[in-house]
């Protein structure tokens, strides 16, 4: 019988912390987690169940590829030869086209790793060609939890022919637990000085790197989502809220801490330690309490923000952006640790 992906797996340490995903996108349904009082919500905005899952917003905490973020009108070039791209966003190429690895189905195993206690390897295969991408992919994340609270996300891809790949993980965070209001009263701290500024009529980035100085972008001490969200930034008001890469500080070579989210009311706080160069902070500026949520209500408007680690978006168009080429023979690594805190 064919697997539909609507298989869920958990992961759980002696916390009492809990992280549901299911094989189809590997998508991250929930994470039950404690608050200092002992008393446990699930943190993730998103669909209630798998078979909403598989029939909504496919992008709730799915992984994201082969290339995740935007690409300008679906088209780059490598070695000299032009990709097409499926345009599924505005003028755009979004999160790996009309069929990316959102909606792939995922095999799942558990795996002893020393340190963690639970793992889960996940495995699948991109066809060359597959959504107009060059090379055939072998893909493997592992999705682990340790009892310092740390689920980390681990992305290893190897391909048959250059190619460009930015994986990312796409859950949206409250920290005060799914369809409890919106997010906006939540701090953010971002350790970037600079970040990738929008364009109106691109669609996404300039491919400028701006300053976050004397911008709503300055998340360099903590302050509130909605000081950002409320503000009169042009910036803001492109993408009606925050939709933006951020540069992080000394990033792309080691992991180091990318972010820090912090609930004012249950006193819970998740870093964020990648890898990456970038992480596209987004706060759900589209929902529109249309999709199905949690405890029977609709996802509202900034009611999650995402922070998805990445390589910056358009960087196969960006001589100045990092490299998102992957050749035959080496290996795309991606670290993604969300650590929670109460
Ligand atoms: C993007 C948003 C987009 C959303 C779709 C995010 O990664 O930054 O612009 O609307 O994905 O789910």
């Amino acid at each position: 019988m064919a697997n539909t992906g609507k298989e869920t797996y958990t992961l759980s340490n002696d916390n009492g912390l809990e992280v549901t995903f299911m094989a189809h996108g590997g998508r991250i349904l929930s994470i039950m987690a404690p608050d200092r009082k002992g008393e446990v919500v699930d943190v993730v905005v998103g669909h209630p169940n798998a078979d909403e899952a598989i029939k909504g917003d496919t992008y709730f905490g799915a992984l994201c590829g082969r290339y995740a973020n935007r690409i300008v009108k679906g088209q780059f070039e490598l070695e000299g030869k032009k990709y097409q791209l499926a345009v599924n966003n505005g003028p755009n190429h979004l999160h790996g086209g009309n069929s990316g690895f959102d909606r792939k189905v995922w095999e799942v195993a558990p795996v002893a790793l020393a340190g963690c206690t639970s793992a889960y390897r996940l495995t699948a295969t991109s066809a060359d060609g597959e959504e107009n991408y060059p090379g055939a992919l072998q893909m493997t994340v592992v999705y682990s939890l340790n009892n310092q609270n740390e689920f980390k996300i681990e992305y290893q891809v190897t391909t048959s022919k250059t190619t460009v790949i930015n994986m990312t993980s796409h859950a949206y965070f409250n920290l005060n637990g799914a369809g409890k209001g919106k997010v906006l009263d939540h701090t953010l701290q971002i350790k970037a000085e600079k970040f990738t500024p929008l364009s109106a009529e691109i669609g996404t980035v300039t491919g400028e790197i701006a300053s976050v100085s004397g911008t709503a972008m300055d998340f360099r001490t903590a302050k509130t989502l909605g000081a950002a969200v409320n503000s009169s930034d042009a910036q803001v008001k492109i993408v009606d809220g925050v939709d933006h890469n951020f540069v992080i500080d000394g990033g792309g070579k080691g992991v180091v801490l990318a972010a820090t989210l912090a609930d004012p009311v249950s006193g819970r706080k998740l870093e964020v330690y990648t890898d990456q160069p970038g992480i596209q902070i987004y706060t759900g500026n589209h929902f529109d309490s249309t999709a199905a949520g949690k405890k029977g209500k609709t996802v509202e408007k900034y009611e999650g923000v995402a922070m998805e680690t990445q390589i910056f978006p358009d960087s196969p168009n960006k001589a100045n952006f990092p490299n998102a080429t992957l050749k035959a023979g080496e290996t795309y690594k991606h670290i993604c640790i969300y650590k929670f805190l109460s």
